[in-house]
């Protein structure tokens, strides 16, 4: 009886062991199933009656005690669990704060780096009255992404995409004006670095492209909308070519049209290609399928061939201005960089015409790159040259192509515009066509049917290189870029009708494009604007230098969004990384209604900033205000006297400074970090930014 007594007070031991500790860990009550416990309580309430010792008390003893040792076991395991979750979250505590700190140091470094910039040009300044104290085309919106931090985890972003030799650093950072708008730029956490760097990296023509789409002027139905006279297109051909393209032999569905293709092309399309190009480039033999490549579109082979010629920091060099879209195809995949060789307009030296391309500015700009340790590996040229419409003669040609095979860089030569010649007194030469080509491994050729056959939208693009390593490199990347099949049979179709191509489509093109060029080039004249008188391409470089006060890049945004504003769209020169604000970019390729509603629009605009530009100069005089100086020559319709910039030393500082003010307010950094608090942490930095913020 005392034994069986014994017996249920340890039982109820067990209980009061095992309860309060269960109670410890909350997730246990409800994980622990506590096995035995109802068989317990019921051999309890059976003993209770019988009050008989029974043989099998003492294995239930056992076992009792086994189950409370196990039970015990189980509750350590939990709790040593429970703690390791707690070590964790203390941990990640730790590192999330340590994170935040980071963020804060690296924001107050850029800062007072900034600072520090800022102090150096208001000392430069006060101390010097040349405007070279002024960094020319220093970029605020860079330097306004790198204080938000925005551009951490990617030096890349700081110099990845320009190299500019020969210049102070502050002058080379001049990239991303007019790529990306790094106002409203928030570094998203769903992106790799990379994947930010495209996110902010849009178009030179992106805000107005978007503007574009959104607003787009229709004769009918949106006749206050935007006029489109900045992206590269003929719109003067649809007719034509939509007629063309649902001929009944455009149509054909065959099996292999349908699966997957040879990634070079088709050899059907190949070899029209090589037709095609042989005839079209008076190639001296015929040009062999086996060269050439299809993709889609010249700008994926711009990416496809920066990829397989350089490594991710190595270089091509190209002259500016030069086609924007360039630099995001060779960035943006192959993370290759920019040289750039600056043409400009004045005449001088070797220079016979304005922006005119020498090989002593080639030269220069790759000696000064490879002083600064940057390996170039390749040399763009595109001809028909847009924006500038220049077409390089033979001998050009053949210097350009020499200079690149003294310093073994490849050349990749764009002839995208090369039946976009509308005058007969010009002449084209395409590099296919030479007798002999300087370094034929070397020399890679693009043609697509965007521009010279006014379809865009269809994405066709083709090379043509002896190299087979590099056409078999590239050759794999097309897997990203291919045609699809029923598309390469149309463009096959297209390119083999050559009697229409002669007789009808080229006539009336050339035919077009000539007499819009005449109707915007004599507008222009009319409105006394400089420009380019070229012949090929779709566009006018204009000089519209004298409508700018100051003659800063800051400036030629302004007006070119003021052109927005009143529904006309153009490109600045920036988008093209023209070295001189005040250029200009029109697409002329539009019906005559289009053309002359633009004009018009384009006329108010103008008028308008010439009688600004009067009266700031009534209030505000420049000292030596210089008309006629620009240089004049047969090549370039001057038929206004040009104003050079005379006040830009002073005004320099403070549109720079207003623009960086402007900026800062409606930057979302300034909802993180106030003045005050600067005041507390970095007071050296706290005098620049309160008076930057207009705190003082
Ligand atoms: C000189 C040049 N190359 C290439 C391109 C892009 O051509 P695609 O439409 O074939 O990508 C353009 C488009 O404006 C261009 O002007």
């Amino acid at each position: 009886m005392e034994e069986h007594s014994m017996i249920i007070k340890r039982r109820d031991d067990n209980q009061c062991f095992s309860e309060p500790n269960m109670a410890n860990s909350s997730r246990i009550q409800n994980v622990v199933p506590r096995p035995g416990f109802s068989a317990l309580h019921r051999l309890r309430k059976k003993r209770k009656g019988q009050r008989v010792k029974d043989p099998l008390d003492d294995l239930l003893l056992k076992t009792l005690t086994s189950q409370r040792a196990m039970e015990e076991r189980f509750l350590q395991m939990e709790e040593r669990r429970f703690q390791r979750d707690l070590d964790v979250e203390e941990r990640r505590m730790q590192l999330e704060q340590r994170r935040f700190e980071l963020e804060r140091e690296h924001e107050f470094r850029m800062f007072s780096v900034f600072a520090q910039m800022l102090s150096i040009l208001k000392q430069s300044h006060n101390g010097s009255s040349s405007s070279l104290a002024m960094p020319r085309g220093l970029d605020f919106n860079q330097a306004l992404s790198e204080i938000a931090g925005m551009a951490g985890g990617g030096g890349d972003l700081q110099e990845a995409r320009a190299v500019q030799p020969g210049r102070p650093l502050a002058e080379r950072r001049i990239d991303l004006h007019g790529f990306c708008n790094s106002g409203e730029f928030q570094r998203s956490p769903y992106l790799s670095a990379r994947g930010n760097i495209a996110n902010i990296f849009r178009g030179s023509t992106e805000e107005g492209y978007k503007a574009y789409h959104a607003d787009k002027y229709d004769e009918d139905k949106n006749p206050n909308g935007i006029i489109n006279f900045g992206t590269s297109e003929n719109k003067l051909c649809f007719d034509l070519m939509s007629k063309r393209l649902t001929q009944t032999d455009m149509n054909l569905m065959e099996p292999p049209l349908l699966q997957y293709p040879d990634w070079k092309g088709h050899m059907f399309l190949r070899e029209e290609v090589a037709r095609f190009l042989t005839y079209y480039c008076k190639a001296p033999a015929p040009l062999k399928a086996e060269n050439v490549i299809v993709l889609n579109g010249c700008g994926s082979l711009f990416s496809a061939l920066a990829t397989v010629l350089c490594d991710p920091g190595e270089a091509v060099l190209i002259a500016t201005p030069f086609y924007g879209g360039i630099t995001q195809s060779v960035f943006l995949y192959g993370n290759v960089k920019l040289v750039y060789a600056y043409l400009d307009s004045k005449i001088t030296g070797t220079s016979t015409r304005p922006f005119q391309l020498t090989v002593d500015k080639l030269e220069k700009a790759l000696q000064d790159a490879r002083a600064e340790g940057v390996t170039v590996r390749a040399l763009i040229l595109l001809n028909p040259q847009n924006p500038l419409g220049d077409i390089y003669s033979l001998s050009e040609l053949q210097d350009y192509l020499e200079f690149a095979k003294r310093h073994e860089l490849h050349v990749i030569v764009d002839e995208i515009y090369m039946l976009s010649v509308f005058d007969e007194s010009a002449t084209f030469h395409s590099v296919l066509g030479m007798d002999r080509l300087p370094d034929p491994q070397r020399t890679h050729v693009m043609w697509g049917i965007s521009k010279d056959f006014a379809v865009s939208g269809i994405r066709f693009g083709t090379l043509y290189t002896e190299n087979q390593d590099v056409a078999n490199a590239v050759a794999s990347l097309c897997y990203f870029h291919g045609v699809c099949g029923p598309v390469q049979h149309k463009v096959a179709q297209l390119l083999r009708d050559r009697d229409w191509i002669n007789q009808v489509y080229l006539r009336a093109n050339h035919a077009r494009l000539k007499a819009a060029h005449t109707y915007v080039t004599d507008e222009l004249k009319t409105l006394g604007v400089p420009f380019l008188n070229r012949n090929a391409g779709f566009f006018v470089w204009i000089d519209f230098r004298k409508y700018l006060r100051t003659g800063t890049f800051e400036e030629e945004m302004l007006l070119w969004r003021r052109f927005l504003d009143n529904k006309v769209l153009l490109s600045c020169g920036k988008a093209f990384e023209c070295s001189e604000p005040g250029w200009f970019r029109i697409i002329f390729a539009d019906k005559t209604h289009r053309l002359q509603l633009g004009m018009q629009r384009i006329r108010k605009v103008l008028e308008e900033r010439e009688q600004e530009i009067l009266a700031e100069a009534k209030e505000q005089p420049c000292q030596s205000d210089q008309d006629g100086k620009t240089d004049s020559t047969d090549e370039v319709i001057f038929v206004s006297r040009h104003q050079e910039p005379t006040c830009a030393g002073s005004s320099n500082l403070g549109d720079l400074i207003g623009l960086l003010q402007q900026q800062m307010r409606s930057s979302d950094w300034l909802q993180k970090n106030t003045a005050e608090q600067f005041a507390q942490e970095k007071p050296e930095i706290y005098d620049v930014f309160s008076k930057l913020v207009g705190k003082q």
